[in-house]
């Protein structure tokens, strides 16, 4: 590979991104420069022809027909669950469960707790989270009475760890947090909560789905009860994600919805479930959405996650510089430890008028709570604008961006 003008890696970006159809389509007359990875990732071509193979070659159910189109479609069904299993280092693959994402995971499982938790447990979230690592435990808590405990956060916008270690001596059944704030970038210690969770008997579930574009976790090396990602952060369509879980736990829970595919044996007066994961996987799935997922991981590891992570750190660094320059510029979150995103504001200026009038320069960044009003309450402000980078990005298009942010700075000031 030759060296990148853009990197000090071993790292061609030019030829990566021609990898990415819609790096090349122009937004408003011109070249799309394409920030807000954070809320979604785009697509290489090898996961749009695992797509169009599959309606155009072997679109039909799984699991149910004795045809050759189903048995192909199980087949390659079944192989991105071993691809899924291979990448985070599942003991089994019956441990993945394919679910419509990141939300849907933590549904299933918050679900599951129903049955498991009474008024008198605990349970701790950080304040760290995103709306889905939120709700659905607060959903439980209502129907539970179980006690909903906040680990703080600190001005840095890192998990004040001091709190946590005191909040631990609740002995809490559940601990939930994310792996990396989609709001501020933020890695947080999960090996450290994994570890003190387990050491009150507390079980812990980690949300991934900002860690997984950037980090390739091992759930086994982590020791972690649930992990849950989607597969649209990570170069892959929107619609599909999974559920690590322990074999353990996924005997204990109870399955999420009924249906088809859920089964061993119904008649009106008993149904038997399936076993895992299939247990969990009521309806038809997102079969085709399934298998994109699998070329998506496959697509990212030839790549490589260590060479992602190096590269993303140049670009994080580089803008942060030249952003820093930009006057009434407040970046929040951590200095360090933090992925390729940055949260700001600049002073007497929305968010949201700011992103509007750099879409009209073709850059597409996120503004507003970022799902995540807890954070901003913190801060005391109604939104941050957002720029999240990936691999695909460009010193050149960060260059862009700061120009464009100077301008609509002027315009709006
Ligand atoms: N959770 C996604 C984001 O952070 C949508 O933008």
């Amino acid at each position: 590979m030759k060296k990148s003008q853009d990197s000090n890696t071993l790292f061609d970006v030019e030829s990566i991104r021609k990898d990415f159809p819609i790096l090349s389509r122009s937004v408003n007359g011109k070249p799309l420069i394409y920030f807000d990875n954070a809320a979604t990732s785009q697509t290489p071509q090898q996961v749009i022809d695992v797509i169009v193979d599959y309606y155009s070659n072997y679109n039909s159910n799984i699991h149910r027909g004795v045809h050759t189109l189903s048995q192909e479609a199980t087949d390659k069904y079944e192989d991105a669950r071993q691809i899924t299993q291979k990448h985070f280092n599942a003991l089994h693959s019956h441990e993945i469960v394919f679910t419509s994402g990141t939300t849907h995971s933590i549904n299933l499982v918050a679900n599951g707790f129903a049955s498991l938790l009474t008024k008198s447990d605990t349970v701790l979230v950080s304040a760290l989270e995103h709306h889905s690592n939120i709700v659905p435990w607060q959903m439980l808590c209502e129907k539970t009475k179980a006690t909903l405990k906040v680990i703080p956060m600190t001005q840095d916008g890192a998990l004040d760890m001091d709190a946590y270690d005191t909040l631990l001596l609740l002995n809490p059944k559940l601990v939930f947090v994310n792996h990396i704030s989609n709001a501020l970038g933020t890695i947080n210690p999960i090996e450290e909560m994994i570890q003190k969770a387990h050491k009150v008997g507390a079980a812990i579930l980690i949300d991934g789905a900002q860690a997984c574009p950037h980090i390739k976790p091992d759930v086994q090396a982590l020791d972690v009860d649930f992990y849950v990602t989607s597969g649209h952060k990570m170069c892959g369509p929107t619609g599909v994600g999974i559920l690590y879980a322990k074999e353990s736990w996924l005997h204990k829970l109870p399955p999420y919805q009924g249906g088809g595919e859920m089964i061993s044996e119904v008649t009106f007066e008993e149904t038997t479930y399936a076993g895992l994961p299939h247990k969990f996987e009521a309806g038809t799935p997102n079969i085709c959405g399934g298998i994109a997922f699998g070329a998506a991981i496959n697509y990212m590891n030839s790549i490589g996650f260590d060479t992602i992570a190096s590269y993303e750190h140049e670009l994080l660094e580089y803008a942060t510089r030249k952003m820093n320059t930009i006057e009434g510029m407040k970046i929040y979150g951590p200095k360090e430890n933090k992925t390729s995103v940055i949260s700001f504001n600049i002073k007497g200026i929305h968010a949201y008028d700011l992103g509007t009038i750099i879409d009209k320069l073709g850059i597409a960044i996120r503004t507003g709570q970022h799902c995540a009003q807890p954070i901003m309450d913190f801060f005391g402000i109604s939104g941050t604008a957002r720029a999240s980078f990936s691999f695909y990005n460009t010193k050149q298009e960060i260059d862009v961006f700061v120009e464009g942010i100077k301008r609509a700075a002027m315009m709006l000031h």
